[in-house]
């Protein structure tokens, strides 16, 4: 939704970088990413807070983009799926595992399930099938049946716990 009051451009920290934004404050975040800066790997699904395919992570923590306005970030970090690959494009262990599992199939959620996935990994390095169960509830899938995506998440466990030691 479009505002008036408001000229002077904001700030957005968004995957490592600080783009300046023309959107007004209470413009969603999601309009902002796939809208204004074209970062289009955050889906649109329901557009009001029930289907968590608009999930991102902000200072790590998920959030449904589609529910959040621009001016409540702040100084925050957003992550997006376009920011998790490196810069050389070789996949983050994540991605890789939800490739490996064949838990993708039309891909709409997988951004979203990457993501929730990555915040429970930070938190949770071996998090049990039930935990990762209850992280990634809130985002629906309509292809998979879940278990594949379950199978990736504990797949990337195991590749990144082994990496680190
Ligand atoms: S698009 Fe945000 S929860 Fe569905
Ligand atoms: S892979 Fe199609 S919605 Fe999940």
């Amino acid at each position: 939704m479009s505002g008036a009051g408001h000229s002077s451009p904001t700030i957005l920290r968004v995957n490592g970088v600080a783009r300046e934004v023309a959107s007004p404050p209470e413009r969603l975040l999601l309009d902002v990413l796939r809208g204004e800066l074209r970062l289009t790997g955050t889906k649109r699904g329901c557009g009001i807070g029930v289907c968590g395919t608009c999930t991102v992570l902000v200072d790590g923590v998920p959030r449904l983009a589609c529910r959040l306005p621009l001016g409540e970030i702040g100084e925050r970090e957003v992550l997006t799926i376009e920011g998790l690959a490196g810069h050389d494009g070789t996949l983050h262990p994540i991605q890789q595992a939800f490739i490996d599992a064949g838990a993708i199939q039309c891909g709409f959620c997988t951004p979203a399930m990457v993501l929730r996935a990555k915040a429970l990994l930070d938190r949770r390095p071996d998090p049990s099938r039930e935990e990762i169960r209850r992280a990634l509830g809130p985002v629906l899938c309509r292809c998979t049946g879940y278990h594949q995506i379950v199978a990736a998440v504990e797949r990337a466990a195991h590749v990144l716990v082994r990496g680190k030691t």
